[in-house]
């Protein structure tokens, strides 16, 4: 059984999951309607439904422990971006500021000897080492490519073929 904190504490994790999903598909959209953006908006759809899935998880986890997972009211996520950049940007702070939050849970479970949902978070935290590496990887690469527009067409398509194989991988 969840104690009441721990089982805040996921509800927390499970609003943030889907606030991940939603800036996410924010991001998708808004390079889907851009000119030769196509692989950065598929890059962006499919993690967006990788959020879902975290999100997911959690709620079923918490319900199977005897809690409640609260399905949480969402607010709309930054829909326009100034630049490819500010995109990547915005989802390496959003993913270390995940990260942050599940080492919280970790720390907050291992304090109240709840061992299973700190077995159950270990899950989160090797995804989270992959979820910011990646994010940091993409950053220095358009730090690389700067305006180069070769560059930002090879970027674009490096990341449809990186996704591809992350799938492919499941
Ligand atoms: Fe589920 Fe990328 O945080």
């Amino acid at each position: 059984m969840l104690s009441k904190t721990i089982q805040e504490a996921l509800n927390k994790q499970v609003a943030l999951e889907a606030a991940s999903s939603q800036a996410y598909l924010a991001m998708a959209s808004w390079a889907d309607i851009q000119p030769g953006l196509q692989g950065v908006a598929d890059f962006f759809y499919v993690q967006s439904d990788e959020e879902r899935v975290h999100m997911l998880k959690l709620i079923k986890f918490v319900n199977e422990r005897g809690g409640f997972g609260i399905v949480p009211h969402l607010g709309q996520p930054i829909i326009t971006f100034v630049s490819l950049k500010r995109v990547f940007e915005e989802f390496l702070s959003h993913e270390i500021k995940v990260s942050e939050s599940i080492n919280d849970l970790v720390h907050m479970a291992l304090q109240e000897k709840d061992y299973a949902t700190h077995n159950f978070l270990q899950w989160y935290v090797s995804e989270q080492i992959e979820e910011e590496r990646l994010a940091r990887t993409l950053n220095e690469k358009l730090e690389l490519i700067g305006e180069d527009k070769s560059g930002l067409y090879l970027f674009d398509r490096d990341i449809q073929a990186y996704r591809l194989q992350s799938e492919k991988k499941g």
